[in-house]
């Protein structure tokens, strides 16, 4: 097999002028169990990252709240200073209390804080793409969209996305900021964000959906397996394949803590979906 390469599946503009390879990968598996505290291996997770910019991607996606600080504080430590157009996308507005537990703040001092921190943490002048995790339901939105514009305004933050949102927050965002990226779950197996994706497409807004690799039941599906037969991949590789052809604003990031399996993440940038399994796929959900 040749060198996997995320450039391979071609590139999209997040914000109109941050160019991207569409393929990008996910820091969230850089922790412990219950993204909470170290990795269990934190060697392999430096390696992890490390070999991240060799395969071509050169969208990383992460968040304060991921260990908490452990993702970030291990990307701004093993990356940093970062190869020229590197893209790193984090989040703030979520807190920890132990592993599992996420709670929503969005108060917008607590966001200026953790926009301060990440950028300490990054080891970064500027935030380039800075997204509100989840829009907290007991602080009125405008409140926290006010606080968005400001850290683009102030030179924080380059651009900004929001995450897990309908099309109706996208619209009431867009007010105030130019929305750049959207991250939901979506994957091929849960299509519920079609109408977000959607949007997003028809506005050149990025579409990052989180769990990507997630097929779960269509797993099991004997017509998927084919499919995987056919193309000599694993279902993983698969799901990634169908998402990077469904959209041309899809920016699927793939997680993992394991050297092997970004690699093996990345080889689907080469898998060349025809239309007909494409359709085969999108029609098992
Ligand atoms: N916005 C949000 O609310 C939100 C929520 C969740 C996630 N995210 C973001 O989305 C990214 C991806 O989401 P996700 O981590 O939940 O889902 P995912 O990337 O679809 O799946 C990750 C899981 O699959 C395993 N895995 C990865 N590659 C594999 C391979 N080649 N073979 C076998 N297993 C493999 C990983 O374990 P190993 O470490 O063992 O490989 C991990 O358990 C996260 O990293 C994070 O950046 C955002």
């Amino acid at each position: 097999m040749s060198t996997p390469d995320a450039a391979r599946a071609g590139t999209f503009a997040i914000g109109g002028d941050m160019s991207v390879n569409r393929l990008g990968f996910g820091a969230m598996r850089i922790t412990g169990d219950g993204i909470w505290g170290d990795p269990a291996d934190p060697d392999e997770a430096r390696r992890t990252l490390k070999r991240v910019p060799e395969l071509g991607i050169n969208l990383i996606d992460t968040a304060d709240s991921y260990g908490p600080d452990v993702s970030e504080m291990l990307i701004g430590e093993t990356l940093a200073p970062y190869e020229a157009g590197t893209i790193i996308a984090t989040k703030g507005g979520l807190v920890r209390t132990g592993p599992n537990v996420w709670e929503q703040v969005g108060r917008p001092e607590y966001l200026l804080q953790q926009v301060h921190k990440s950028l300490r943490h990054l080891k970064l002048e500027r935030i380039d793409l800075w997204q509100l995790h989840r829009i907290d339901s007991e602080v009125p939105r405008e409140a926290q969209f006010e606080a968005i514009a400001g850290f683009i305004e102030d030179g924080l933050v380059r651009h900004a996305g929001l995450s897990q949102v309908s099309v109706e927050e996208i619209k009431a965002a867009q007010e105030y900021f130019p929305v750049a990226t959207v991250q939901n779950l979506y994957n091929v197996a849960n299509r519920q964000s079609e109408d977000v994706l959607d949007y997003c497409e028809a506005n050149g807004i990025g579409f990052i959906p989180w769990f990507p690799l997630g097929g779960g039941e269509l797993n099991d599906s004997q017509k998927y397996q084919q499919i995987c037969d056919k193309y000599d991949a694993t279902p993983g590789q698969i799901a990634l394949a169908w998402a990077l052809k469904r959209s041309w604003v899809m920016l699927p990031i793939p997680g993992t803590s394991k050297v092997k399996h970004l690699e093996q993440n990345v080889a689907a940038a080469d898998i060349d979906l025809s239309d007909a399994d494409f359709e085969e796929l999108s029609n098992l959900k």
